[in-house]
């Protein structure tokens, strides 16, 4: 974890991502949908974000269903049984249930029977704070074997008449086996960090227990999708340039190395001229940063694992490359994680 110098402290044990999996739903949302539902263009959401399609999740797909097909892939690859995991965390901000959280829901259907759950809600950057929670554990000595997901059902809570923020999301699910390794290698670094103060720039205002749907339900009803996400996106967008580039910086010197050691930056899938900003500030040239914004969208928590699974497969990420994971959400909340793979 950030102790915001460099890190020569060598752990005994390192968590190692062994793999990964991924799902995302078949139904397609197209900027040329969206232009029939809001006053947009396919223009205008291309050039201002990079997004030319998400996916969502139909009425009978839950994040808990996305979750279990990216864990099914991700357990499989690792060779690992159900009852091989210690440990499930799940990043997400739509989970099915207010209670059971999703973590408890999907180590029934998938039969976890002898882990731990733990649900984390620091919205796009929850998947890292996952990751670097299992770090710790590993690091420890106390586990050796550890799930972390992210997944989002954003459609469930984007209101489908505010054009600053409905072409920004879908939904889908990622997920990592992160496993105990002796060797030199695995998560060396990581950074959280979140500022409150900046909650609502980005948030929902209706549906928890300050303002309850029923009590908004008997002053006249929710009209306004006051029970989806709002947000002050160019507010964000500074802040995410701001702390995306610094998370970024601090892991990188923890892990004594420069921008020129780092093989691939996956970083949050949100705008492409955040990603663009970010990287350009740190020095990285483009092809060594993965994007797959334009299929996806943003998919908050699920939008880090999901990127990493498509990097892996596609050949991006090799044995030994150095890569490093940024995200920025609600919350605020910020957090980055350095991995040698
Ligand atoms: N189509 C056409 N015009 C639009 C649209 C749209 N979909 N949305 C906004 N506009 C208009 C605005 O009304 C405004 O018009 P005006 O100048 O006449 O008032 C103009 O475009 C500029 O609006 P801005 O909000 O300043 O546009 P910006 O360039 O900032 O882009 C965006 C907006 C894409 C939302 C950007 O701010 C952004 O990506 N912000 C960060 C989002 C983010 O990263 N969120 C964090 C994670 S989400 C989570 O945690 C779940």
């Amino acid at each position: 974890m950030d102790n915001g110098k460099q890190n020569n402290f060598r752990p005994r044990y390192r968590a190692r991502i062994k793999a990964t999996g991924s799902f995302t739903p078949p139904d397609v949302l197209t900027n040329a949908d969206l232009e029939r539902m809001v006053d947009t263009s396919d223009e205008w959401i291309t050039t201002r974000t990079g997004i030319k399609e998400r996916r969502i999740a139909s009425k009978e797909m839950s994040g808990v269903d996305m979750s279990v097909k990216a864990v099914e892939i991700a357990l499989s690859d690792a060779g690992w049984a159900p009852e091989d995991v210690q440990l499930l965390i799940v990043g997400t901000v739509t989970p099915d249930y207010r209670l059971p959280s999703n973590s408890c829901v999907i180590q029934e259907r998938m039969g976890l029977v002898n882990a731990g759950t733990m649900d984390i809600a620091a919205a796009c950057a929850g998947f890292i704070h996952g990751l670097a929670i299992a770090s710790a554990f590993i690091e420890s000595g106390q586990l050796e074997r550890i799930v972390v997901v992210g997944v989002e059902k954003l459609s469930s809570i984007t209101n489908y008449k505010d054009r600053g923020t409905c072409i920004l999301f879908g939904d889908g699910a990622g997920a990592t086996a992160v496993e105990r390794t002796e060797e030199d290698r695995g998560v060396l670094a990581s950074f959280l960090k979140s500022d409150g103060r900046l909650g609502k720039l980005l948030w929902i205002p209706v549906g928890g227990t300050v303002a309850p749907y029923q009590e908004a339900m008997r002053n006249g009803g929710i009209n306004n999708g006051e029970d989806c996400l709002a947000m002050n996106g160019s507010e964000v967008f500074k802040h995410a340039v701001r702390q995306m580039g610094d998370a970024a910086l601090n892991v990188i010197k923890q892990a004594n190395m420069t921008t020129e050691d780092i093989n691939l930056v996956v970083p949050h899938q949100a705008n492409i001229r955040i990603i663009e900003a970010v990287t350009k500030r740190l020095g990285v040239p483009d092809d060594r940063v993965f994007i797959n914004i334009e299929k996806y969208g943003n998919t908050s928590s699920a939008s880090v694992p999901l990127a990493l699974d498509e990097a892996r497969r596609s050949g991006r990420i090799k044995d030994g490359d150095n890569v490093l994971m940024i995200a920025f959400g609600g919350g605020l909340t910020w957090a980055a994680a350095l991995v040698n793979w």
